[in-house]
């Protein structure tokens, strides 16, 4: 419950906004090739999803529009333009800053706005939710999974070449929507989110590289400019506070800079998108910057939490719970908080982790290792200490339903079960 008592439900908070998600995605998807059509849509076809990425932008938009002083621009997005089908020899559509909004706008400019949602910010809950499925899309193929929200996954039921193509869509027709939205600011701030998802699956990749010995030497070998200007651009650190002077005190420098690796991959892979969409839905509201800085940093620390969690979930939760494999990162070679902390304790594991959970009984010991160490339960902590950044964050925000709204997730990302 929160502070005041009662839990507000975001799907009721929000109502039709959320509700007309999917239908409005489908309808920024059309081809004329049938196949590629359905197989885009794959995933906004019924329920499933659980629109977390969306949400948070319509919460955030609600939140950012109350306030003492008026927050809203007059906006010159034309929603005629923003809703135009898009041919497939899309002609470019000239834009004039000028254009007089559509009679029928139901655009918000009132400046005594109480939780209000501009139609481009809905339309940029809907672009979040298409950059995340495309990345899901690939990211299926790249892990050979074939169950994706309780369904066979695009790669599945299609094959590698077609959900690779139909992600790659995907992405183009979010392209296409967030030009649209005439903010450029918006345009750099998502655009950054798709190469850093990238980034971050790369860093990825090149840690369970050493699954294979040539692999790894492949890699070692470039221990190139790319990886180098990646390291020198990541914040020192994303841990909280409490927790940087917890790992300084009682472990090596080895540990910490794997700890520091996971994280900076954890932000590429997860909170960026996250992060970004929030203060991107800010900047359409005409927040200042402020308020923009704030939002952005509750969207990274709730998106590491989020992540983290994930990864407990991965060792603890059953695979018709999560609707996907589990124990699927060990599989992988992946080595995660729970290994992480783990190996502080059973130094054995060190080993197994670098040589990427490859030998025969690498990946049942190690699952035994992290149920019998502390690296849940401190996993778990790391995940309520970005929780609490993430209050923090916005404590800035005049207080409103949307605002308890996102105070409340910070719970239920840590009490999520699947
Ligand atoms: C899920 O992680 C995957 C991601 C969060 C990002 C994947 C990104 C790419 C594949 C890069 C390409 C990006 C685009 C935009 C086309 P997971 O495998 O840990 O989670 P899972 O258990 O849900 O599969
Ligand atoms: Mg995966
Ligand atoms: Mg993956």
């Amino acid at each position: 419950t929160s502070k005041s008592g009662s839990v507000i439900n975001p799907a009721e908070l929000l109502g039709g906004d959320l509700a007309l998600l999917t239908t409005n995605i489908r309808r920024l998807l059309g081809s004329d090739h049938p196949v590629l059509k359905s197989i885009a849509s794959y995933y906004f076809m019924g329920s499933g999803g659980k629109h977390i990425r969306p949400m948070l932008v319509l919460l955030v938009a609600q939140a950012t529009s109350v306030g003492p002083t008026p927050l809203r621009p007059e906006t010159p997005v034309s929603e005629s333009l923003m809703n135009a089908p898009i041919p497939v020899n899309s002609p470019v559509i000239h834009f004039d800053p000028a254009l007089p909004r559509d009679a029928s706008s139901s655009t918000q400019t009132s400046t005594s706005n109480q939780g209000q949602i501009l139609p481009t910010q809905r339309r940029l809950a809907e672009i979040t939710e298409m950059i995340h499925t495309a990345s899901l899309l690939h990211d299926d193929v790249i892990d050979v999974s074939l169950v994706r929200r309780a369904k066979p996954s695009v790669n599945a039921e299609y094959g590698n070449k077609m959900a690779i193509l139909a992600g790659d869509f995907l992405l183009a027709r979010a392209s296409i929507a967030l030009a649209r939205l005439r903010n450029i600011e918006v345009v750099e701030l998502l655009s950054t989110v798709i190469s850093n998802l990238v980034e971050g699956e790369f860093m990825q990749l090149r840690n369970s590289a050493n699954k294979s010995a040539s692999a790894a030497a492949a890699a070692s070998e470039q221990k190139s400019a790319a990886q180098e200007s990646l390291e020198t651009q990541l914040p020192a650190s994303l841990a909280p506070a409490s927790h940087q002077a917890q790992t300084r005190e009682f472990t090596s420098d080895v540990s910490n800079q794997r700890f520091e690796y996971y994280l900076a991959k954890t932000y590429m892979k997860t909170a960026s998108l996250i992060a970004n969409s929030c203060k991107a839905a800010a900047v359409l509201g005409g927040s200042e910057a402020i308020v923009a800085d704030a939002v952005y940093r509750y969207g990274r620390a709730l998106g590491l939490a989020f992540q983290v969690v994930d990864d407990v979930l991965d060792f603890t939760v059953t695979a018709d719970e999560m609707g996907k494999p589990v124990n699927a990162d060990i599989k992988l070679g992946l080595a995660t908080a729970p290994v992480l902390y783990a190996a502080e304790q059973f130094p054995e594991l060190d080993t197994i982790i670098e040589r990427g959970f490859k030998e025969d009984g690498d990946d049942a010991l190690a699952l035994r290792l992290v149920h019998q160490s502390n690296g849940i339960a401190r996993t778990r902590d790391l995940a309520a200490a970005f929780c609490t950044e993430a209050v923090e964050a916005i404590s800035v925000l005049p207080d409103s339903d949307a605002k308890k709204v996102l105070v409340q997730l910070t719970e239920a990302v840590l009490n999520r079960k699947h």
